[in-house]
């Protein structure tokens, strides 16, 4: 039998605070609700959560004005709901895909709707696939994106890059454009999107690839829908949701990685964060992103840096320790990263987690030999962005995180319980843990071997 003694008493501690929230469906806390709201749903970034579960927790808020920090942005969803709310916003995020995704948006935002229409409609008629394709436009494919698309599909999307990059002069409609391609590459190849990695249609030829995608979109197919629904976006966010927007209301987006930006932020400047980070679910978003990241220009080594960059979520990450240490010693914040490391040495529950994961990972009775080094790395370095988090939130600030338990090998890891701890060490409230109405159940191979067992998936209130 296993041990459960301290996570048996932190379920305790926490018991009372709880709660499911009904409001808060699985659908509004995913991507899901964003998927037909203009603009919002342009780029389907799976990972992220709507904008009217952000709207929602501003409206909650006392204040009216203030300042949003999201520092792990994504596609930008958490700034966006904020401008419309009239609150300035700070965004970090590591990946370009992201970035792409948020200047995209920005220009949508801004673009003469005239001027696009034009751009698309000289497209419609202009053989641009007929052009000489410039060698130095086209997508420079990396290892893991080889063989993503059918031959005459990269053909034609290589030639309408290399027709915008000569034809349409920079701005917006250039930026449209570009976009358009990047927002449907998944659907014009043979690969889809599937967590942890790619999943690849049998037609690809490659090794193992045994899926069935059924018909894949022709390149001008995917694109001329996909324009259509920009400039359907762009007419309804002015004639509805966007007009509220605050003018002047200032976003800031950063691009790297939050665990080198924020220790460079101001104490007390920010009123609310809300954000999601990565789960510690072994998602590797450089895998299911990799197509995006090969046509934004990254090329092996760069995809591989960013892999490493990520917070802790891949079985390929490797310890940061020294690199965290460096980043404090060069910020003058030393004294943080010991009360951080401190906090996550002293967790209870999470050693006694650790403790038997660490005994499966010696005999080989976990499925994937990276696991237990995710799993403690996780907690390290989030045991930072939480001391981070909590020094940059004003006084009466909140932070809303939303996150999924998990489970390797039968043990249940309550993510959300070891992070309020660290958030208490930190010197936050636990105000409450927001359960959704049907904790998910895990994967079939867990359920097979261990039984079913609902694993919590909340949105965590603290409170400075
Ligand atoms: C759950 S997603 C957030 C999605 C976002 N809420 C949205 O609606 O688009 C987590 C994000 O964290 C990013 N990320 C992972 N490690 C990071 C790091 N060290 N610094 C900043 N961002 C990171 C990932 O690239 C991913 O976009």
């Amino acid at each position: 039998m296993s041990s459960t003694k301290h996570r048996e008493a932190l379920e305790a501690k926490y018991r009372d605070r709880i709660a499911v929230n009904h409001n808060l469906s699985r659908r509004l806390v995913s991507f899901q609700a964003n998927k037909d709201v203009p603009l919002y749903g342009l780029f389907s970034y799976k990972e992220g959560f709507s904008a009217d579960m952000v709207r929602m927790f501003i409206r909650d808020y006392p204040k009216r004005t203030g300042v949003i920090l999201d520092p792990f942005a994504g596609a930008g969803t958490t700034l966006f709901s904020a401008k419309e709310c009239g609150f300035d916003s700070i965004g970090i995020e590591l990946l370009p895909v992201g970035e792409f995704a948020v200047l995209a948006r920005c220009a949508a935002e801004r673009v003469d709707p005239d001027d696009l229409r034009r751009a698309v409609a000289q497209l419609r008629h202009s053989p641009f696939d007929a052009l000489p394709v410039a060698g130095r436009y086209g997508f420079a494919h990396i290892p893991i994106t080889e063989n993503a698309f059918p031959a005459e599909t990269e053909r034609r999307l290589n030639a309408f890059l290399a027709y915008v990059h000569e034809h349409v002069e920079p701005g917006d409609v250039r930026t449209l454009l570009i976009f358009a391609a990047f927002s449907i590459l998944e659907e014009i190849s043979y690969t889809r999107k599937d967590g942890q990695f790619l999943r690849w249609d049998h037609r690809s030829g490659r090794v193992g690839a045994g899926f069935r995608k059924g018909r894949i979109l022709t390149f001008e197919e995917a694109l001329f829908k996909k324009f259509d629904r920009i400039l359907a976006d762009i007419r309804s966010y002015r004639m509805g949701a966007g007009s509220g927007a605050r003018e002047g209301a200032a976003m800031e987006f950063r691009r790297g990685s939050c665990l080198e930006i924020l220790p460079t932020m101001q104490d007390e400047t920010i009123d609310l964060v809300i954000s999601s980070p990565p789960y510690c679910n072994r998602y590797d978003y450089t895998r299911t992103y990799a197509l995006e990241l090969a046509f934004l220009g990254a090329d092996n080594d760069a995809v591989m840096g960013l892999r490493q960059s990520l917070l802790s979520c891949t079985v390929e990450n490797r310890e940061k320790k020294d690199y965290i240490r460096r980043i404090y010693a060069a910020n003058n914040r030393l004294n943080i990263f010991h009360d951080a490391e401190s906090a996550f040495r002293s967790n209870k529950a999470l050693h006694e987690v650790l403790a038997i994961l660490g005994k499966y990972h010696r005999q080989k009775r976990l499925n994937n030999s990276g696991i237990y080094r995710m799993v403690k790395n996780y907690f390290y370095e989030h045991s930072f962005v939480i001391f981070e988090m909590a020094r940059l939130l004003k006084r009466g600030g909140r932070i809303y995180y939303v996150n999924d338990n998990v489970r390797y090998a039968g043990e249940v890891i309550p993510v959300d319980l070891i992070l309020s701890e660290f958030a208490e060490a930190a010197g936050l409230t636990v105000n409450t843990i927001y359960q959704l109405p049907n904790g998910k159940g895990n994967s079939s191979q867990q359920m097979g071997k261990h039984g079913r067992c609902e694993v919590r998936k909340c949105v965590y209130c603290w409170e400075k």
